[in-house]
């Protein structure tokens, strides 16, 4: 990537996160600079801060680049999708399990390649660098393959990501099945000292879910992340009742769903659970006692039908638990985080809860961070953060231009972004500093 032209430092109006909305409320949460400097250093944000306060520090032949009409947020973050899924968005019937079963298998077993699965891997970064997330927490496939080729693929970007093998070792088609636990295990142990904590990236055990692995395979991912423990974990739990039900069936002795992930040792800080559309109380105090983090996916939950997520109980003021918005793709319709906040809006309408534009954009940034507990390194504009920064074009449509000429604050301008908004609204991308996206029609 050419980074000769880059800037150093970037003034447009600047909009941050310093506390969590679902906790200090709305107002306390964030920081608004109209006419913001913000400076990179090595990667970095060396300052950030008005105009008119920081202009003085600027050397003098620091190139500035200006955005106009614009707003600058923490790049989003997706705690929540699978890339070699990106080839079935859009997949037409019925719910989880048989759109698992008729598209979702079908399609991973293409990445045992591992040249189809770098191309895949290539053109998924560049969708979610256009779409402004800078940080994805993604699924490979069973092949460690899968895992080399988006690693390469992410490493090419400077991206910080995290990502993991499948595992699993029943109810799949042979040809996505670890022939054994102790191959799956020895497999992702090879791949966590090849990869993770390398550059920017992180390794995920990935147990698929607890209906594809066996009590034995369960046991020994436990065991593993005993003993990578900085390593993470990823899995889905309670997005859909018939998959609830299934569970029950295979692990009757466990009191619920997340007991069974509970029993192998896999609840903990940075373990990371997608969905929990119909999680019980005893299970979201058990996730708030463990440190555990959800990924909220409300696109993928309206398409496949699975339910309508609770900000209120998940986000519950006596054990509020981490929680981060997530695409879900390809189970989600959009690359687009301005998308997933669309969605939870109306998702949260549905259950009586106005969830603000404030609570959203925390989710995609700050709130998503701290669910896998990078808040010192990414989703906030600070001194000290890594440069990974969205500048999001507050006119990308003649409707929305429109719009905003009606519009009287920032807070409702956020909520106009993410209602009416999409790709169109990137205007550019910093990674780590560096421009590595940009609207030409923008
Ligand atoms: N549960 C287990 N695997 C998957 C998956 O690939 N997508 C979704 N949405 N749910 C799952
Ligand atoms: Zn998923």
């Amino acid at each position: 990537m050419n980074t000769s032209h880059m800037p150093h430092a970037i003034r447009s109006a600047a909009l941050s996160f310093i506390a969590d909305p679902f906790i200090v409320g709305i107002a306390e949460a964030y920081h608004f600079e109209p006419d913001a400097l913000i400076i990179f250093e090595n990667g970095k944000i060396k300052s950030f801060g008005s105009f008119d306060q920081l202009k003085s520090t600027l050397p003098e032949a620091m190139e500035v680049k200006t955005y106009k009409d614009s707003l600058v947020l923490p790049g989003f973050i997706d705690t929540h999708i699978h890339y070699p899924q990106t080839q079935i968005m859009g997949a037409f019937g019925k719910q989880l399990i048989d759109w698992l079963n008729n598209y979702t298998f079908v399609a991973e077993q293409q990445f045992k390649n591992f040249d189809y699965a770098k191309k895949v891997a290539e053109f998924f970064l560049d969708e979610c660098l256009k779409a402004g997330t800078t940080t994805v927490m993604t699924y490979c496939t069973v092949h460690p393959e899968s895992v080399d080729a988006f690693f390469e693929a992410a490493i090419q970007r400077n991206m910080r990501v995290i990502a993991g093998k499948v595992l699993m070792d029943r109810n799949a088609p042979e040809a996505l099945l670890d022939k054994s636990a102790t191959i799956g295990y020895d497999q992702s142990l090879n791949l966590i000292n090849k990869w993770h904590n390398k550059e920017r990236l992180s390794y995920a055990i990935t147990p698929r879910f607890a209906p594809t692995s066996t009590h034995e395979q369960l046991e020994s991912t436990g065991a593993l992340w005993k003993k990578f423990p900085t390593t993470y974990m990823q899995t889905h739990v309670s997005e859909n009742l018939g998959e609830i039900a299934w569970v029950k069936e295979l692990f009757p002795e466990r009191k619920d769903y997340l007991d069974v992930y509970d029993h192998y040792g896999l609840l903990g800080k940075r373990a990371v659970y997608g969905h929990g559309v119909h999680l019980t109380e005893r299970e979201w105090q058990r996730m708030y006692d463990t440190q555990s983090s959800v990924a909220h996916c409300p696109t993928s939950n309206e398409f496949l039908g699975s339910g309508l997520f609770n900000f209120e109980i998940a986000k519950r003021k006596d054990r509020p638990v981490k929680l981060g918005l997530a695409t879900d793709v390809g189970a989600g319709t959009s690359f687009s985080q301005l998308q997933s906040m669309n969605e939870s809006y109306k998702i949260a309408q549905l259950g009586g809860f106005a969830l603000s534009s404030i609570h959203a954009f925390y989710l995609a940034t700050k709130g998503a961070a701290e669910s896998l507990g990078l808040e010192d390194k990414i989703g906030s504009i600070k001194p000290g953060m890594e440069a990974d920064l969205v500048v999001l074009n507050l006119k990308s449509t003649a409707l929305i231009d429109f719009r905003m000429g009606h519009c009287k604050n920032i807070e409702e301008a956020l909520f106009i972004q993410m209602i009416m908004g999409d790709d169109r609204a990137t205007k550019a991308v910093y990674i780590a500093g560096n421009l590595a996206y940009e609207n030409v029609h923008s």
